[in-house]
């Protein structure tokens, strides 16, 4: 019985903690705003509306324009077109990037003159550069 006071006072503190429940940010619903979302780049849409071509459905929303198609073929064999279309770096990474995939990945290297459309088509649509 000695301890029961002190128990009580522990008892009392903790309630009259209850507003100060440090937990009670994680229950309640967070607004984020969309800049402070870290998800936001993974959603937003892949270019700026009315920048560059429309995205083509069929070709997994690559941009319409010519290579679309040839991208999607080739590219789709092992990945989503997310993964390409979330890049934004220079036409000498594509360049690794794509021999990268035939050396360690083992993309089939199509004929030369798919390689430079599809190549050509993702440095202009997928490029830090421009
Ligand atoms: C033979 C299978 C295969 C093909 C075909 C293929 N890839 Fe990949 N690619 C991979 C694998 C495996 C990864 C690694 C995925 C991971 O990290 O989970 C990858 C990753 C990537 C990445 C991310 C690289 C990074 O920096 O993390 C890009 C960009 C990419 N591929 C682009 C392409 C493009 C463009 C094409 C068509 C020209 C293509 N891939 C075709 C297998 C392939």
């Amino acid at each position: 019985m000695r301890y029961l006071p002190v128990l009580l006072i522990c008892l009392g503190s903790g309630l009259a903690a209850a507003p100060m429940d440090p937990m009670q940010p994680l229950t309640q619903p967070r607004t984020l705003t969309a800049s402070a979302d870290p998800m936001t780049a993974l959603r937003a849409p892949d270019k700026a509306q009315g920048d560059g071509p429309a995205p083509k459905p069929e070709f997994g929303g690559l941009p319409d324009a010519p290579g679309a198609e040839e991208t999607f073929y080739q590219c789709t064999a092992c990945h989503s077109t997310e993964i390409i279309k979330q890049q934004r770096v220079t036409d000498a990474r594509w360049d690794d990037l794509w021999v990268w995939m035939v050396e360690h990945q083992g993309m089939i290297e199509p004929e030369a003159e798919t390689r430079a459309v599809i190549l050509g088509y993702l440095k202009t649509h997928f490029s830090s550069e421009r």
